[in-house]
C-alpha cells in the first residue's frame, strides 16, 4: 500500500470514455492513499491517459513525456521518487515500444487493464519498474471498476459519462478503435442502473451513456433479455433525479425503432444527436467499410428529425481519405448543405499504423487535405452559427454546472448543449434554470435567467421556484 499522503496527477487525452476512465483510475488509487494533484510537478505518480486515433494526438504524448523527464530528474536530485505510467489508446497499441522510446515510462498499460491497477501500483512500491499490460478483454474490467458495490468515491458535479459499451467491431478502414479497444462489449443493465442511481444520489443530473458505438448497445437485461440502448434510456429515465440524458457516439447504421421511440417518449433524453456520416460519397463510404451509403445516412435523420422535429445534429467528418477525388469532396459539402448541422467535427485523414487504409497507394496531398478542411469547417462554421442565431430570443431549460471566466457568471448547457452564460450565484451551480437567451455567438450563447427551477426529480421541469 502507498503512504498516506501519496500524490497523483492525471492528464487525460482524446474522448470522452478517457475522461471516465481517468475517474474510474481515480476512484481505484484513492483508496490507496493517493490523492489528486492538478500539476505533475507536484506529484509521486504521473498518468498519461492517451488517445491514439489520429498521429497528432499520438504526438503529443511524446512531447509531454520529454518535460516530464525533466521533472522527474529535477524530483531524482531532491530524494523525491516520481513514477510515470501511460495509459489509454497509445500504450494498448505500443505496448513495449514505448519503454524503449520513452525510458522515463516505469510503466505502461491498456485501456482493458485498469481494474488492476492497485496492483500494478503495489508491484511499483515495491521497486518494479518497465511494467507492460496489455491484454484483453473488457468484461473483467468493468466487472471490478465499476462494481456497484464500490460506488464513485466523489460525486463530480451535476452533470457525468457512464460508459454502457466499450469496444468495437466494424473495423471503419481508417480507425484504431477495434485494435486499441478491442471488441464490442455491452455491460449489463443492471449495473448501468446501478451506477446511475448512485450517482443520482450523488447530486448527479445530467448523465452522458457512452460507447464508441453506444447504439449498438445490446446489454444483458435483467429479464435475461438483451436490451437495447432505447430500452436501457427508458429505464433511466425513470430514476429520480435524472433530469437529462444523452449518448454519444452512435453509428447510422444502428439506429433502430427502439431508439426512435425513445427520442419520441422519453422527454429526459436530450434533442441532440452525434451521428458521425465521415464522408457524402458512396465510394468512400464504401472504402471506408462503413457498411451505409449517404443516402441511407439521409433516411436515418429523415427518421430521427420526423420523430423529434427539434433535434439538433452533429456529425464527425474526414477529409482526403485516400482516393478522395474533388467530386467526393463535393459530395461530401453538398450532404452537409443537405443535413445542416448544429455542430460538427472535422478531421484531415491520419494514416494510423496498422488499419488497412493506411497501405493505400492513394494518399491525398497534405495541402488538398487543408484546403478542403478549410472549405468544409468554414461551413460548419456558419452552420453552427446560424443554429445558435435562431435560438435568440427563445427561453430554454439550462443546467447550470461550472463557474463562468467572470464573478457572479455561470456557465450552463442548453438542451442542444450549447454553453449558455447568466448572471447568477455560485449557489445555483447544480440547478437547471428557465432562461432566455439574449445574445448568441458562434460557440457560446448568453441568456437572462426567468426562473429557477427546482432540480433532482424528473418532474423538474414542471415545478418553478420563486427567484
Ligand atoms: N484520421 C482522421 N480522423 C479519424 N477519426 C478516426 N480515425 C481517424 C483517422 N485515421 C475521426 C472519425 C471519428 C472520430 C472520433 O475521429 O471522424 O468519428
Ligand atoms: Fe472506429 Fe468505425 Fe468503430 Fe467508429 S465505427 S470506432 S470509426 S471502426
Amino acid at each position: 500500500m502507498a503512504e498516506p499522503g501519496k500524490t497523483l496527477f492525471i492528464k487525460t487525452y482524446g474522448c470522452q470514455m478517457n475522461v471516465y476512465d481517468s475517474e474510474r483510475m481515480i476512484d481505484a488509487l484513492e483508496p490507496m492513499g493517493y490523492a489528486q494533484v492538478d500539476s505533475p510537478e507536484t506529484a509521486d505518480v504521473v498518468i498519461l491517459n492517451t488517445c491514439h486515433i489520429r498521429e497528432k494526438a499520438a504526438e503529443k504524448v511524446y512531447s509531454e513525456l520529454g518535460r516530464i523527464k525533466q521533472m522527474k530528474a529535477d524530483r531524482a536530485r531532491s530524494g523525491r521518487p516520481m513514477v510515470v505510467g501511460v495509459a489509454g489508446c497509445v500504450a494498448q497499441a505500443e505496448g513495449e515500444e514505448m519503454l524503449r522510446r520513452a525510458p522515463v515510462l516505469d510503466l505502461v498499460f491498456g485501456p482493458q487493464t485498469y481494474h488492476r491497477l492497485p496492483q500494478m501500483m503495489a508491484r511499483v512500491d515495491a521497486g518494479e519498474r518497465g511494467l507492460v499490460a496489455t491484454d484483453f478483454p473488457a468484461e473483467d474490467k468493468f466487472t471490478e471498476l465499476a462494481d456497484p458495490s464500490k460506488p464513485r468515491l466523489l460525486a463530480r458535479g451535476s452533470t457525468a459519462f457512464v460508459t454502457v459499451q466499450e469496444g468495437c467491431d466494424k473495423f471503419c478502414t481508417f480507425c484504431v478503435v477495434p485494435y486499441t479497444r478491442g471488441a464490442e462489449f455491452s455491460r449489463p443493465a443492471e449495473r448501468v442502473e446501478r451506477e446511475v442511481r448512485d450517482l443520482a444520489a450523488a447530486g448527479v443530473r445530467e448523465i452522458t451513456l457512452l460507447g464508441q458505438n453506444v447504439n449498438a448497445y445490446h446489454g444483458k437485461g435483467p429479464d435475461g433479455a438483451e436490451w437495447t440502448l432505447g430500452r436501457l434510456i427508458e429505464r433511466l429515465a425513470g430514476i429520480d433525479g435524472i433530469a437529462r440524458l444523452r449518448y454519444t457516439t452512435s453509428h447510422p447504421r444502428d439506429m433502430d425503432e427502439t431508439l426512435l421511440a425513445a427520442h419520441r417518449d422519453v422527454p429526459e433524453l436530450m434533442p441532440y444527436l452525434h451521428l458521425p456520416v465521415q464522408s457524402g460519397s458512396d465510394r468512400i463510404l464504401g472504402a471506408m467499410n462503413r457498411g451505409h451509403g449517404a443516402d441511407d445516412y439521409l433516411r436515418a435523420v429523415d427518421a430521427i428529425r420526423s420523430t423529434r422535429p427539434d433535434i439538433a445534429l452533429s456529425s464527425d467528418f474526414i477529409v482526403g481519405f485516400p482516393g478522395e477525388s474533388d467530386a467526393d469532396f463535393e459530395a461530401t459539402m453538398e450532404l452537409v448543405h443537405t443535413v445542416g448541422y448544429a455542430q460538427a467535427y472535422s478531421f484531415k485523414y491520419s494514416a494510423r499504423p496498422g488499419t488497412p487504409a493506411a497501405d493505400h497507394a492513394d494518399q491525398v496531398a497534405e495541402d488538398v487535405k487543408s484546403a478542403r478542411l478549410a472549405e468544409l469547417q468554414s461551413l460548419l462554421k456558419e452552420q453552427q452559427s446560424q443554429f445558435n442565431a435562431a435560438c435568440l430570443g427563445r427561453r430554454m431549460d439550462v443546467l447550470l454546472d461550472r463557474p463562468g471566466r467572470k464573478p457572479g457568471q455561470l456557465v450552463g448547457r442548453s438542451p442542444y448543449l450549447q454553453a449558455v452564460h447568466v448572471n447568477a450565484p455560485d449557489a445555483c451551480i447544480g440547478e437547471f434554470a428557465d432562461v432566455e437567451i439574449t445574445d448568441v455567438g458562434p460557440n457560446s450563447m448568453t441568456g437572462r435567467i426567468q426562473a429557477r427551477k427546482e432540480p433532482g426529480t424528473a418532474a423538474h421541469r414542471d415545478k418553478e421556484l420563486a427567484l
